[in-house]
Order: structure tokens, then C-alpha cells, then sequence
């Protein structure tokens, strides 16, 4: 496939959607833009489900639904050669899910759901700030089931032991820098991939 897939991760409160945006505009035409959950009706039904508070099998299975069909999308722009960002990706499964599954294999169950489908990312960017930051600045809009410290702190030790086993693939950033800084430091690390 030409085009190649940019992933952002981090806990709720990260900034990473701000960032994932600043750094479509700079890339402009080559880049395509992209978010999970999506925003077509099975994405609006993990929504949904997350408002609910449904059981973290239904959720994870929706996420993984979602995905599946986002992949369709994602492989076609990557056909077209577009430089694909995506606003969370399976990391966001394996951080969140692991912990909402109630289930003892939760890493094993996601990965073998998504053996059918998966695509990896090129590359991963993961914001990363404190929990109780993070939280500070999500305060004034509604929370959703997952945003709470204790919650947040679990799903960030798992994107860092994620991070750890796949040093190639995934960059941590500092998200507590002023936003063209991480901008740029994103479009440095992208430059010495070759990827721009
Ligand atoms: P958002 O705030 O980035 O739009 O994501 C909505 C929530 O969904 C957020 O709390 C993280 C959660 N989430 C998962 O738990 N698993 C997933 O696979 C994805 C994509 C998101």
C-alpha cells in the first residue's frame, strides 16, 4: 500500500485531537484526517453504549466493529497514497478495553478479534501527561464512563507498556508543551521516518 497510517494515543484530556488537527493543516492535500470512534451509525452506537454504560464486552465488541469497517476506508485512502491520521486507533483497545473487559485473557481476546482485519500503524504518536492534569482540563465538559483519575492512571500504564514493547513504532510525547511545539516535533519525527 503507498500511503502510510499515523496514529495518536493518549488518555482522555491529552490534547491529542488538537494536535492530530494542527498537524493535518500542515500537511494539507497529502494528509486525510480521521477519528474512532467514527462518525458513522456503528461509531455513534459506541457512543451510545459508552453513555449507557453497557458492559465492557458490548463496548469492546463495537469498537471492534467500528474498526472494521474504518479499516475499509483507511486502506482506501491509503491506495490513493494519502498520509492517513487517525485520531486513536487499536492502542486505545488494548489500554482501554484490557481494563473495562472484566475478562482474565482481555489482551489475547482483543488480538485474536481483530486477526481478521488489523492493519498496524506506521507510526504512533502518544501524548502523554499525568492523569490528574489530564482531568483539570476536561472538567467543564460532561464526562464520559472513563474519565476519572483512578481509571485514566491504569489506562496510561498500559499504553506506556505498550510503548515499551514497540519502541520503533511508538513515539511518546510530551503533551504538556505549547501545542506548535508538539506540532513540530511530530513533523521532525515524521521527516526522519521519511514519511514526508
Ligand atoms: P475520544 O474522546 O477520543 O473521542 O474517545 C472516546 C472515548 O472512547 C475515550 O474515553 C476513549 C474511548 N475508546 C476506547 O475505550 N476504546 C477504543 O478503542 C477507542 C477508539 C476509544
Amino acid at each position: 500500500m503507498k500511503g502510510k497510517l499515523i496514529t495518536f494515543e493518549g488518555i482522555d484530556g491529552s490534547g491529542k485531537t488538537t494536535i492530530a488537527k494542527l498537524l493535518h493543516e500542515k500537511l494539507g492535500d497529502k494528509a486525510v484526517l480521521t477519528a474512532e470512534p467514527t462518525d458513522s451509525w456503528i461509531g455513534k452506537s459506541v457512543k451510545r453504549a459508552l453513555e449507557e454504560k453497557r458492559d465492557g464486552i458490548t463496548i469492546a465488541l463495537l469498537f471492534m466493529a467500528d474498526r472494521n469497517e474504518h479499516i475499509k476506508e483507511i486502506k482506501n485512502w491509503m491506495k490513493e497514497g494519502k498520509i492517513v491520521i487517525c485520531d486513536r486507533f487499536i492502542d486505545s483497545t488494548f489500554a482501554y478495553q484490557k481494563e473495562h473487559l472484566g475478562i482474565k485473557n482481555a489482551e489475547e481476546w482483543i488480538r485474536e478479534v481483530h486477526q481478521p482485519f488489523f492493519i498496524k500503524p506506521d507510526l504512533t504518536f502518544l501524548l502523554y501527561i499525568e492523569p490528574e492534569k489530564a482531568i483539570e482540563r476536561i472538567k467543564d465538559r460532561k464526562l464520559t464512563l472513563y474519565e476519572y483519575v483512578d481509571f485514566l492512571k491504569k489506562v496510561q500504564n498500559n499504553y506506556i507498556e505498550i510503548a515499551k514493547k514497540e519502541q520503533e513504532r511508538i513515539f511518546i510525547i510530551n503533551a504538556e508543551k505549547e501545542k506548535e511545539k508538539i506540532v513540530e516535533e511530530c513533523m521532525q519525527i515524521l521527516r526522519e521516518r521519511g514519511i514526508i
